[in-house]
């Protein structure tokens, strides 16, 4: 049985009847400590959760529809690599990627040859073609070969590498390759091609353009071999490109995109900070791999996080979840996210080929504080949308400087406050506003959020929190009873691209196409 069939569904649709009326500021009321109860510490690490629509009662009904969904029973699955995604038949073990010590020979052994590759760029052993050191790394990959690594180096700019610079190249839109080829130098630049599949379009549109620029100037192409190196499953398809096999570091199919930066994808990050805080990294997942495999349902902070996207979504009818990093160098952190949740869980089939019937991921966006409160934040006080945010800040400042942190943690504290507890006519009136402009200055309030603390923005910590959303979404994916680590729907739109670049580069039948498509590719062509 779909397990949202069952009676544990149905008591929370009963109980959300309940809440819905209910306002934070009634909950607040109601029990003084609400913030003890409601809120997790664990390993540095502070989830605040008590500005959540939710009561004890809500939390216990969640978690008893974690059992019926067998939350559990899909852990041990996955950890004992059965193949959970069952449309591609293959397992997920991304976990085994950071398991250290606990890794399989062949994770180590490649973990080693990263590490290598890595130093002989850091100390220069490895030259180009020329014989000068490289200076300049560009990571050509896209979707999960690229908004991980990106994202996370950006995170951990305090952390930079001296004396080299590192580039991610995604779109397929010229305007991204082209003005960055023309900042570098093709003695000292090295590209690094990451593509699961070495099949996507962009990658390869990108790659070709790159090894042609290299070209130009080496003359021969024997240079690529010390200026192209690849990331992939696909060896057959990295030897056609010309990389030879030495180049080319390896991962599996058990990885998936999205999963992927603790594998080889990792290696610009690594290249950017350097192969211990790397390696720091995956020991900060590796950590939040044990909270999430031993620490009980109530104290589980992914499970935690889940029911409480659950809730809001299937109960209270939120459509979207904002993600607010109030760290400049998180900025990158909802583009990642974004294809984390939703490519995972954007899906209407469940796991047995049927109609789910039900919303499952919501739309997630977000910014960094405090830039978000001068542009969407008005929409969010008093648009009349639900919208569950997600705030993330740090206690310690990665770049210090006076007088800035305080404000920054200052305003994500009272963001979080206004859109929970609002601002009644009341207490508009109090402050002494005229008459007319009451209406304008009240804000309902009653916006759920989570406040999640780091203790500062470093590798480890970076690493619990990249996984504590992984396992976010694995328990998600299991509570909507779907296969959270396919993304058939990704397809169609390749499919179709496929077809129409040759109709738009010439001439060709485009009599099978709709009439807006025809019209626009004769706009296009003139
Ligand atoms: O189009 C979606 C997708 O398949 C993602 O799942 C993946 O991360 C991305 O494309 C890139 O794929 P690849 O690493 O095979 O180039």
């Amino acid at each position: 049985m779909n397990p949202i069939d069952s009676p544990a569904w149905r008591a929370l649709a009963a109980h959300a009847e309940a809440i819905r009326p209910l306002h934070l500021r009634d909950l607040f009321a109601t029990d003084p400590q609400r913030f003890e109860h409601f809120s997790l510490h664990h390993d540095g690490l502070l989830l605040d959760y008590s500005k959540q629509r939710v009561s004890a009662e809500t939390m216990a009904l969640l978690r008893a529809y974690a059992e019926t969904a067998d939350v559990a029973g899909w852990r041990r699955r996955m950890l004992n690599g059965e193949s959970i995604n069952h449309t591609e038949g293959r397992a997920v073990r991304h976990m085994s990627l950071r398991a250290g010590d606990q890794a399989p020979a062949e994770v180590r052994a490649a973990l080693a040859r990263q590490q290598a590759f890595c130093e002989s760029i850091h100390n220069g052993v490895w030259r180009g073609f020329f014989g000068e050191r490289i200076t300049d790394v560009v990571n050509i990959g896209i979707g999960g070969s690229d908004l991980g690594p990106r994202m996370a180096a950006l995170a951990l700019s305090a952390r930079q590498q001296p004396d080299i610079a590192v580039h991610f190249i995604a779109n397929v839109d010229s305007a991204d390759i082209a003005p960055l080829l023309a900042s570098l130098n093709p003695r000292t630049t090295l590209f690094i091609v990451a593509s699961k599949t070495f099949t996507t379009l962009e990658t390869l549109t990108n790659a070709r353009t790159a090894r042609d620029w290299l070209l130009a100037t080496a003359g021969q192409n024997s240079a690529i071999a010390r200026h192209f190196v690849a990331i992939s499953t696909n060896l057959e398809l990295t030897k056609q490109f010309g990389i030879a096999d030495d180049n080319v570091f390896e991962f599996w199919d058990w990885v998936g995109g999205r999963f992927s930066i603790w594998s080889a994808i990792g290696l610009s990050l690594a290249l950017a900070i350097g192969w211990k805080n790397f390696e720091q990294l995956l020991a900060g997942a590796r950590a939040m791999d044990r909270h999430f495999i031993d620490t009980p349902a109530d104290e589980n902070l992914p499970l935690t996080l889940a029911l409480l996207s659950l809730w809001n979504t299937n109960f209270l009818g939120a459509s979207t979840e904002a993600m607010l990093p109030y760290s400049q160098s998180l900025h990158l952190f909802p583009a990642y996210l974004q294809q984390l949740e939703m490519e995972s869980n954007g899906k209407q089939i469940d796991r047995d080929g049927k109609p789910l019937n039900i919303a499952t991921s919501p739309v997630i966006w977000g910014e960094s504080g405090t830039n978000g409160q001068h542009s969407f934040y008005q929409l969010f006080h008093q648009g009349g949308h639900l919208i569950p945010a997600d705030f993330v800040a740090l206690r310690e400042a990665d770049f210090p400087l006076p007088g800035h942190h305080a404000s920054l943690l200052a305003n994500c504290l009272a963001q979080s406050a206004a859109l929970a507890f609002g601002q009644t006519a009341e207490e508009v009136r109090a402050a002494g506003i005229p008459e007319a402009l009451i209406p304008y200055k009240v804000f309902p309030g009653n916006q759920p959020s989570n406040t999640l603390l780091l203790p500062s923005l470093d590798p480890y910590t970076l690493g619990q929190l990249l996984a504590l959303f992984e396992h976010k979404v694995f328990c998600l994916g299991v509570l909507w009873n779907l296969n959270a680590f396919d993304q058939w729907g990704v397809e169609l739109g390749k499919q179709l691209a496929g077809q129409l670049t040759p109709l738009i580069e010439g001439n060709g039948d485009l009599s099978a196409f709709d009439s807006s498509t025809r019209g626009l590719i004769a706009a296009l062509k003139g």
